[in-house]
């Protein structure tokens, strides 16, 4: 595991808070000009949401009555019994509602968009958890939802993909570039620019303004959740907070409940895949550079014509050439270090959390908790390690299973 940290003169306390969608150098707005008014509603209709008691009262109902928040906080005994080391616990995301963190963000999305008077939703998917929230809250809403996925995600996560279309959506499969995770972005925004009476339900901390604001606060339920736990469970604050990153939600909402909290040393996971070549890996903040795309400015990986680069990751949800801005700000202030995992890590952290804790992860999720326990590791057993469990692995069992790991 390689760190990287870039030092600048930035407050550390505050650099993860947006300021106009703005977060210092980085996100902000880079679009058509046939976007531009449909972001200033969007932004207009959030910021009356933000400051609605009624918005946040109904957002915090659905969490509880709905979703099954607050997740459970699990101390892995079992694997600090055999590792020693710091304690790790997880945050539990996987016992959400549709089995991944991406639903907190739906819901609150899915009500600006009814707020709107929005009939349909469209979404992107990678590893298709996303696209299975988008769907279900499309249904609980009465909205139609299209799903865009790219074709050779289609394959990897069939599961998900049967979900989506018993929960009414329409799965539209996207045939260009590398037909992933960056693609179906690009598929849905195009989609957005046909047809702005849509509304585009991104599903992570990207995205032009207001959605990496938008996104970061539906999430940030993780870590204010979590921190209240840890300190009723342990008497303290962890020392790490650990979560992975594709384009940085997960992480967002790990992280922001512990922000201000300078001394809890917050740890980004990207993957690293088959190798640091080109086109084997998507650690985009790690070996990126600051550029544009998607309509915000953040790290990007790009190509030797400066074009996003092809990226890979045995998680679908990873595989995205850049990151939200977020992460992109606390890189440079210093308060959260980046590192990346490869396929491998993440699959001996699979098999050793499916082994000895009887916790099935998702292929996403193993690589926060492979850097987890390589961190606590070097740790002693006063030290406390939070890693985020963003998801379950129940869609990834075919791609373990091709893999032929468990005769
Ligand atoms: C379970 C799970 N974890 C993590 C991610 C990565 O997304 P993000 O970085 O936005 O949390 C995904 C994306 O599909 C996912 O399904």
């Amino acid at each position: 595991m390689t760190t990287t940290n870039t030092t600048k003169n930035i407050d550390k306390a505050t650099a993860g808070f947006p300021k106009c969608g703005m977060y210092g150098d980085y996100g902000g707005s880079y679009i058509p000009d046939a976007l531009v008014p449909v972001m200033d509603e969007i932004a207009r209709v959030y910021d009356e949401c933000r400051n609605d008691p009624a918005f946040r009262e109904e957002y915090m109902r659905l969490m509880k009555e709905y979703v099954g928040r607050p997740t459970a906080l699990t101390e892995c005994k079992n694997l600090s019994a055999k590792y020693g080391g710091a304690r790790i616990f997880l945050k539990r995301e996987d016992l959400n509602h549709t089995g991944a963190h991406k639903i907190n963000n739906c819901i609150g999305q899915a009500l600006v968009a009814r707020r709107m008077g929005k009939t349909k939703l469209i979404a992107e998917t990678g590893a298709g958890m996303h696209g299975v929230a988008a769907a279900t809250v499309a249904a609980l809403m009465g909205m139609e939802c299209d799903v865009y996925m790219g074709s050779v995600d289609i394959v990897k996560q069939a599961p998900n993909v049967l979900r989506m279309k018993a929960l009414g959506a329409t799965v539209v499969p996207v045939e260009f570039g590398q037909k992933t995770l960056k693609e179906a972005v690009d598929a849905a925004l195009q989609a957005l620019i046909d047809d702005p009476t849509l509304f585009y339900l991104i599903g992570s901390a990207v995205g032009p303004h207001p959605y990496p604001t938008m996104v970061q606060d539906f999430q940030r339920i993780i870590g204010d959740e979590a921190r209240a736990q840890m300190i009723e469970r342990t008497g303290a604050l962890p020392d790490y907070v650990v979560a992975c990153v594709g384009g940085g939600s997960n992480a967002a909402g790990a992280f922001t409940g512990f922000l201000e909290d300078t001394d809890v040393k917050l740890v980004g996971i990207e993957p690293s895949g088959r190798g640091l070549e080109y086109g084997q890996h998507a650690a985009s903040i790690t070996l990126g550079h600051p550029g544009v795309m998607h309509g915000f400015r953040s790290y990007v990986l790009t190509d030797d014509a400066g074009e996003p680069a092809e990226v890979y990751s045995i998680a679908s949800g990873l595989d995205y050439p850049s990151v939200g801005p977020l992460h992109a700000i606390l890189k440079d202030s210093g308060r959260a270090d980046y590192c990346y995992v490869g396929d491998d890590e993440a699959l001996e952290a699979f098999t050793l959390l499916c082994q000895t804790e009887g916790i099935i992860p998702a292929l996403e999720s193993a690589h926060a908790l492979a850097g987890g326990i390589k961190i606590a590791r070097e740790l002693t057993p006063d030290k406390t390690v939070l890693v985020n469990l963003s998801g379950r692995g129940d869609k990834d069992m075919e791609t373990i299973s091709k893999l032929g790991i468990f005769k």
